[in-house]
C-alpha cells in the first residue's frame, strides 16, 4: 500500500550537516498498522513528513497505492494537498477558536464539501472517538486527551486510505494514554485503513503494531511482528530498546565438538552421549555452558551474543534439579514492585537483571539459583558482538 524506497534526507544547519534519513526502504501493506520505533531524533517524524509531502527527500522514492508521490529519479513531487493523506501530529494542533465539530469538519470544509454531507461525516466521525455530545464544545475546554481525539476524529473525517500518526498519545498522562491505546487500536480495526504510527515508547508499539519498524540513526535496525522482536530480537539495537534485557557474550560450539565432560550431567536437552538432540546448541559464557534455543545458524567457535529477559530466568533460593543452564549468585540488589521484584545478580564478574516472585522475600547478599531456560536464550548475529578486547 505504501512503498518507501531508498529514501535520503540531509538538513542543512548552521551546525553542519544533520542526515535525518540515510538510506530508507520499507513496505506497509493494506490495512497494516505499522509502527516505526525509535529513539529521540532518529528520523520518525522527518518520514511521516517526506510521506505527507511537507518535506522533499533529498532522493528515494514514495509509492502511495499504485501512484508515485515522490521520485527524484522521475522528477514527482506530489504536493502535500493531492496526496489523499491524513496526519495527526504530537501536537494535536486543534484550532482553538473553533468548536469540536468545525474542527473535525475543516478538512471537509477547505474542499467544498456540500453542508448535508459534512454534518453526517463529521457525526459519524466523532461516534467513532466518542465525542458525539461534544460537538459544540469550545476545543479550548477540552482535556487534553479530548483534543487528542478531535485530532483523530479530523484525520477519520477525510476518509483517506492512509493515517499518519506522531507519537499521538505521548502529550498525555499515563492512564489516559494507556487507555487511547486501547482505542486507537479497537478503531483502526474499525476503520480498515493503513496506518503509519510513530513513537518511541515501546509498549505503545507492542500494543498497537502489525508491524514494527525499529529505526535508529535514519534507518531501519530490523522489522518484524511485535512477538517476534521482543522475544526473537536479531539485533543489538532492537533487544535493548525493546525493554530491558541481558546480553551474554559467549562463544558458539556445537556440542558434538566439546569434551564429554563439558556437557552438565543431567541435561535435559541432551541424549546419554551427550550429543544434542533437536536444534539446540551451546555457547561458553563467562557464566558457563549455556544451551541456546539455535538460529539454525550452527557454527564453529563463532562469537554469540546471548539476549534474555530478567522476566524468562527463573529464580529459586534452592538448587534446581535436572536442569542445566543453570547458575548460581549474590543479590545485589532487590527491589519490590508490587507484582514482582527486580533483583540484579552477581556471578563472577557478570551480573544479571532478573523478576522474582514477590511472594519469596530476597534481599541483598542472599545466594540465589538461576535457572536461564534454553529457549529463552536468544543467540544475536555474530557480527553484531563487539569483539573481546
Ligand atoms: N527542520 C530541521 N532542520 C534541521 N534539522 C532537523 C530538522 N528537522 C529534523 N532535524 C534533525 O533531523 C534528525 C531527525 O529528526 P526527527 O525526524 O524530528 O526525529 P524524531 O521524530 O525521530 O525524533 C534530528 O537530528 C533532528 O535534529
Ligand atoms: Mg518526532
Amino acid at each position: 500500500m505504501l512503498k518507501i524506497q531508498n529514501l535520503r534526507k540531509q538538513f542543512v544547519t548552521k551546525r553542519g550537516d544533520v542526515v535525518a534519513l540515510q538510506d530508507l526502504s520499507f513496505e506497509v501493506p493494506q490495512g497494516a498498522f505499522f509502527t516505526m520505533l525509535g529513539p529521540s531524533g532518529c528520523g520518525k517524524t522527518t518520514t511521516l513528513r517526506c510521506i505527507a509531502g511537507l518535506e522533499r527527500p533529498d532522493a528515494g522514492e514514495i509509492k502511495i497505492g499504485e501512484r508515485i508521490v515522490f521520485s527524484t529519479d522521475k522528477r514527482i513531487m506530489v504536493p502535500a494537498s493531492q496526496r489523499r493523506i491524513s496526519m495527526v501530529f504530537q501536537s494535536y494542533a486543534i484550532w482553538p477558536h473553533m468548536n469540536v465539530f468545525d474542527n473535525v469538519a475543516y478538512p471537509l470544509q477547505v474542499r467544498n464539501v456540500p453542508r448535508s454531507e459534512v454534518i453526517a461525516r463529521v457525526r459519524r466521525a466523532l461516534d467513532m472517538v466518542e465525542l458525539k455530545e461534544m460537538e459544540q464544545r469550545p476545543a479550548t475546554d477540552l482535556s487534553g486527551g479530548q483534543q487528542q481525539r478531535v485530532a483523530l476524529a479530523r484525520a477519520i473525517v477525510a476518509e483517506t486510505d492512509l493515517i499518519l500518526l506522531d507519537e499521538p498519545l505521548s502529550n498525555l498522562d499515563e492512564q489516559l494514554r494507556v487507555q487511547m491505546r486501547t482505542q486507537l487500536r479497537e478503531l483502526h480495526q474499525r476503520l480498515g485503513c493503513t496506518v503509519v504510527y510513530v513513537t518511541h515508547d515501546q509498549r505503545e508499539a507492542l500494543v498497537l503494531s502489525d508491524i514494527i519498524a525499529v529505526i535508529n540513526a535514519g534507518q531501519i535496525v530490523e522489522m518484524g511482528e511485535p512477538r517476534r522482536l521482543y522475544l526473537r530480537p536479531q539485533r543489538r539495537f532492537t533487544a535493548s530498546f525493546m525493554g530491558t534485557t541481558n546480553l551474554i557474550e559467549g562463544k558458539r560450539g556445537d556440542t558434538r565438538a566439546l569434551p564429554v565432560a563439558a556437557i552438565p550431567p543431567e541435561c535435559e536437552h541432551c541424549d546419554a552421549r551427550g550429543g544434542c538432540q533437536d536444534m539446540r546448541t551451546i555457547a561458553s559464557t563467562p557464566l558457563g555452558q549455556f544451551h541456546y534455543a539455535s538460529d539454525g545458524q550452527v557454527a564453529m567457535s563463532d562469537l554469540v551474543l546471548l539476549c534474555v529477559r530478567p522476566e524468562s530466568i527463573r529464580v529459586s533460593p534452592t538448587p534446581q534439579a535436572n536442569k542445566c543452564n543453570l547458575v548460581s549468585g549474590r543479590v545485589t540488589r532487590a527491589e519490590f514492585l508490587g507484582n514482582y521484584q527486580r533483583c540484579d545478580v552477581q556471578i563472577g564478574e557478570m551480573s544479571l537483571g532478573v523478576r522474582a516472585n514477590p511472594e519469596y522475600p530476597l534481599k541483598v547478599g542472599d545466594q540465589v539459583f538461576l535457572h536461564l531456560p534454553a529457549q529463552a536464550l536468544v543467540p544475536i548475529q555474530a557480527d553484531q558482538v563487539s569483539a573481546p578486547s
